[in-house]
């Protein structure tokens, strides 16, 4: 059982969302926060909370499409905070299109936030970690890493990325003292990308709340879990985990299950609700992508 008091935890996406919850988790076990967002306001937010609840924070504003810098972050980090002991890839975007609508800017930017970004952090801190012998990565993918849905793609593709990348490196790891866990959580209300919708579930998909994806994380660091899947409660777990057996020998069935459950119509109706949005792209030229409304 990893104690997670005083341990430093290097946290993405944390400025809102699940990222929040995992931060206030954290604190809750007395451990040193470091979070990383490109909003300044979430992350003065969180700064007193995380605070309140017995942690030490840390906020750097950082937008991680910026992948050539990320070795000055991990330098600046380690400068001011010493040594990461935990890395969360939490941090996560996701464009709701028919496949033949994105742009390369879009797939590049869901591509590169969700999964190259935790890759390459992951790569710049690994030494250090294999040095001491410890060290721990959290990769935050998606139910949607173990069973894809139309109109959306690419983020799919990002997630099954991080899971069988996770996969890898766990074995790869094996006996270093470094650990590798990846949590998959279905549809989450309340806060985060999901809820900001404001669509309601398909009401037999499942939904579970941000905490509980923050007690997953607590749970995979002090107990090495390898692969965690948050999917309402522990009955809906094991009959998603059943299901996604089956789907492995019949993806046919699969398929027809997330169209009667309602999983197609309402990605659909998300693709439809598209709002166009300017972001930065990788190249830092300014491009006019899209988000749901
Ligand atoms: N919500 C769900 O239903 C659900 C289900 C399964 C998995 N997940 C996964 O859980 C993770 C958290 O999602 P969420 O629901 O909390 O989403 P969210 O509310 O949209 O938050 C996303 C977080 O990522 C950060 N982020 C996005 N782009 C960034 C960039 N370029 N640079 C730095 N930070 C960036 C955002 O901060 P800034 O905007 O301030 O940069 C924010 O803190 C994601 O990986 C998501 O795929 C979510």
């Amino acid at each position: 059982m990893t104690n997670i008091a005083g341990q430093t935890v290097l946290l993405t996406g944390a400025s809102r969302g699940i990222g929040a919850f995992i931060a206030r988790a954290l604190a809750k076990e007395k451990a040193t926060v470091i979070g990383v967002a490109r909003s300044q306001q979430g992350l003065d937010q969180l700064s007193a909370e995380v605070q309140a609840l017995g942690g030490c924070w840390l906020g750097i504003k950082y937008d991680l499409s910026h992948i050539k810098d990320l070795p000055n972050l991990v330098d600046q980090i380690e400068q001011i905070a010493g040594h990461i002991d935990i890395l969360i890839n939490n941090a996560g975007i996701e464009i709701y299109k028919n496949f033949q609508d994105y742009s390369t800017l879009e797939i590049q930017s869901v591509l590169t936030i969700n999964l190259l970004s935790g890759m390459e952090l992951t790569r710049l801190l690994l030494p250090t970690m294999l040095r001491q012998k410890r060290g721990h990565i959290i990769n935050i993918a998606s139910l949607s890493a173990k069973k894809g849905n139309a109109h959306n793609s690419i983020y799919c593709a990002s997630k099954a990325g991080l899971l069988m990348w996770s996969d890898s490196l766990r074995q790869e790891l094996a006996g270093t003292g470094v650990n590798v866990s990846v949590i998959c959580p279905g549809y989450i209300c309340e806060s985060g990308m999901f809820a900001d919708t404001g669509i309601p579930a398909p009401t037999l998909a499942g939904t579970s709340k941000p905490t509980d994806v923050a007690i997953a994380v607590i749970q995979a660091i002090k107990q090495n879990q390898a692969e965690v899947i948050v999917n309402q409660d522990l009955i809906t777990t094991n009959f998603t985990k059943i299901l996604l057996a089956i789907w492995q020998i019949f993806p046919r069935f699969g398929d027809k299950f997330y169209q009667w459950i309602g999983v197609t119509k309402l990605n659909q109706k998300r693709a439809a609700n598209q709002m166009p949005v300017v972001f930065k792209t990788i190249e830092n030229r300014t491009i006019v992508g899209s988000k749901s409304d």
